[in-house]
């Protein structure tokens, strides 16, 4: 009998780690590991679902038209260049199924987001991972790693877990540089945290083959919903669609991530949050003599001595009722992610790093 074997590369995916939620024994837990906003769902969504929940029986629009009208107004972009999915990942998804085999190649950074890997051999591309210069993407060493099988570059713009941003002008180079038949994804799950940077949308608008993916995750409370988007060039997006599920957004999801969407002075709230308390977060873990990098997310990159060092803060945390994530996977066995949260939850993490500075 011929055995079952799966399709080349999925053997090779190693499990996705999502940060932590929980620690034994305690209730009052303080979860940062996840980069989620501090300040839950917007209830304008919050609302619409309970709405939306009415509706449950009837299968879900397909074409997305009210959620993809509401991000094409917000952001000023056009309905026909969207495409909505499960999250940014299942977009991301679509890109590397559709555009990618086995024999081809992926481009990601060293830092980079760990679903890219797990994505290219999803659709039995090879991976193919570049070195960063001090935490932040280098394009030169991207330009120099492509090859006649590289089909798409990967990149997180700001990145996680490092917070750091590409100007524009070094996105703009880096679209240059590439080959007419590969694909340069700008994956800015964190751009509206960032300052006077569009995350490469005109890059996406002007160019053939930029796609941009954007998510409901983050500044909009709704990782739990499961929502993101992708704008790029109608040939490259009516591709996506052909092999998008027609039903995979359910009433409940669209219904929230458009009342989200609509509501600015939510995104407007948590924006100010995050930047006064990202500037908190950073001095004080700098007044400790931790290392981190300016961020442009909503999470901080602390920096310590030696992965020993990391390792007995991480213990302190915990011991505070704290979740941070480990990034040990992303290259930085010294490091730890700390997602922003409100002004008492950096408190409560400066208190943390006090105690366990006084111990060492
Ligand atoms: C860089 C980056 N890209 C994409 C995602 C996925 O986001 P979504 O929840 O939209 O699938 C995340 C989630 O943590 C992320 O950090």
């Amino acid at each position: 009998m011929t055995p079952i074997t799966p399709q080349p590369g999925i053997m090779e995916i190693a499990l996705y780690e999502g940060g932590k939620s929980a620690i034994a024994g305690r209730s009052d837990v303080l979860k940062l590991s996840s980069n989620e906003n501090p300040l839950g769902p917007p209830p304008s969504a919050v609302a619409a679902m309970a709405e939306a929940a009415q509706r449950a029986h009837l299968y879900p629009p397909t074409d997305h038209a009210d959620l993809r009208q509401a991000i094409a107004e917000i952001y000023g972009l056009e309905v026909e260049r969207l495409i909505c999915g499960v999250g940014s990942d299942e977009v991301l998804q679509f890109i590397c199924q559709a555009f990618s085999g086995p024999g081809d190649e992926i481009i990601y950074t060293e830092h980079g987001f760990s679903m890219y890997p797990i994505l290219a051999h999803m659709a039995g591309a090879t991976p193919i991972k570049v070195a960063e210069r001090e935490r932040v993407v280098n394009v030169d060493a991207i330009l120099a790693a492509i090859t006649d099988q590289t089909r798409i570059v990967m990149l997180t713009n700001p990145g996680n877990p490092t917070g750091t941003i590409l100007p524009l002008s070094e996105l703009e180079r880096l679209a240059d540089g590439l080959p007419g038949h590969v694909i340069l994804v700008l994956d800015c799950a964190y751009i509206e945290y960032a300052v006077d940077h569009d995350g490469g949308e005109e890059l996406a608008r002007a160019r053939d083959n930029v796609i941009m993916t954007r998510t409901f995750s983050k500044l909009y409370g709704l990782g739990g919903l499961r929502i993101g988007f992708g704008y790029g060039p109608k040939a490259l997006i009516d591709i996506l669609t052909r092999i998008r599920q027609p039903f995979n957004l359910s009433v409940v999801q669209l219904a929230a991530a458009e009342a989200a969407a609509r509501d600015r002075q939510w995104a407007t709230d948590c924006i100010a949050l995050n930047t006064a308390q990202r500037a908190r977060l950073t001095g004080g873990l700098r007044q400790f003599g931790i290392a981190c990098d300016d961020s442009h997310a909503n999470f901080v990159l602390a920096r310590f001595a030696d992965e020993a060092e990391a390792d007995a803060a991480e213990a302190q945390f915990r011991a505070s009722g704290i979740l941070v994530r480990q990034v040990k996977g992303y290259g930085f066995p010294n490091g730890l992610r700390i997602t922003v949260g409100r002004s008492e939850d950096v408190d409560r993490v400066l208190e943390a790093v006090a105690l366990f500075r006084k111990a060492a």
